[in-house]
């Protein structure tokens, strides 16, 4: 598991992250969001109206039916799609405001991001897919510290072994050990345990809200998991590209 306090800066007075919950600055705030995607025939309205608030170290579990726009709406969270309008405010930064470069900053600092389909670089091992977004943000130790993330999540035989040489669920909890490695303040993650056994998956679960607990980071999990989805503080429905039910618990 992780070595305490190899990453946990958040007893520290001078945290933004603190300093942010002092300030009761919610992590994510989301305000009437649309969102077409596709051209001609393909496109599709895939977010409409949304408006929505995820608070400080808050984990929320985002469900619905396939299509309803739970990816695509993780990826606007994320400043990875920008919505055609809307506001969206990440802890207290408006990414609208931002220009590419700034939001890739923004997003390398703050921001873990687990993919459903993962997007692990075919050309890296697990190692250096995990050191990567640590050596981008000039983080010391970056393969000590990635090779911890990955026995962490039970992948310390597999560090030189590239993502086509690993099953569906080790290239998961790679995408899992990269998101995990630069100590975010959020996390958003599309289905983290969805190719994975139910042990290893509560092994991941487990992972995901030690984050929380341990580091005070806010999370947003996409899951089709009832069980995950109960062991948040919150669940949102997504029905059409709308919420259907913003304060279900
Ligand atoms: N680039 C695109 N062009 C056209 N339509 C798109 C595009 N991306 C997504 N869509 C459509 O938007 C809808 C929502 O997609 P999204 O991936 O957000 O769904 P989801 O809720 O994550 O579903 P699942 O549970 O199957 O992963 C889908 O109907 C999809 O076909
Ligand atoms: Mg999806």
């Amino acid at each position: 598991m992780f070595g305490k306090g190899m990453f946990g800066k958040s007893a520290e007075t001078d945290d933004p992250r603190q300093a942010a919950i002092a300030a009761d600055v919610r992590a994510i705030a989301l305000s009437g969001i649309d969102l077409s995607l596709g051209r001609g025939a393909a496109r599709v309205h895939v977010l409409r109206g949304i408006s929505l608030e995820v608070g400080q170290g808050e984990a929320v579990g985002l469900v619905g039916p396939s299509g309803s726009g739970k990816s695509t709406l993780l990826m606007v969270m994320a400043g990875l799609e920008r919505p055609d309008s809307g506001r969206i405010v990440v802890e207290g930064t408006d990414l609208g405001g931002l220009d590419e470069d700034a939001l890739a900053r923004f997003r390398g600092r703050r921001i873990g991001i687990v993919f459903q389909a993962f997007h692990l670089v075919p050309t890296m091992t697990a190692l250096e897919n995990v050191a990567l977004p640590l050596e981008l943000a000039d983080k010391p130790d970056a393969h000590f510290r990635a090779k911890a993330e990955l026995e962490a999540v039970g992948l310390g035989h597999r560090l030189h072994h590239y993502p086509a040489q690993l099953s569906g669920g080790e290239q998961q909890r790679v995408a899992i050990a990269r998101a995990i490695a630069p100590d975010p303040a959020i996390l958003v993650a599309d289905e983290p345990t969805g190719n994975l056994d139910e042990a290893t998956g509560r092994q991941i679960v487990d992972l995901l809200f030690a984050l929380k607990r341990d580091r005070g980071a806010t999370l947003v999990l996409v899951t089709h998991d009832p069980g995950l989805a109960r062991l948040c503080d919150r669940t949102v429905r997504l029905r059409s590209g709308r919420v259907e039910d913003p304060v279900a618990a």
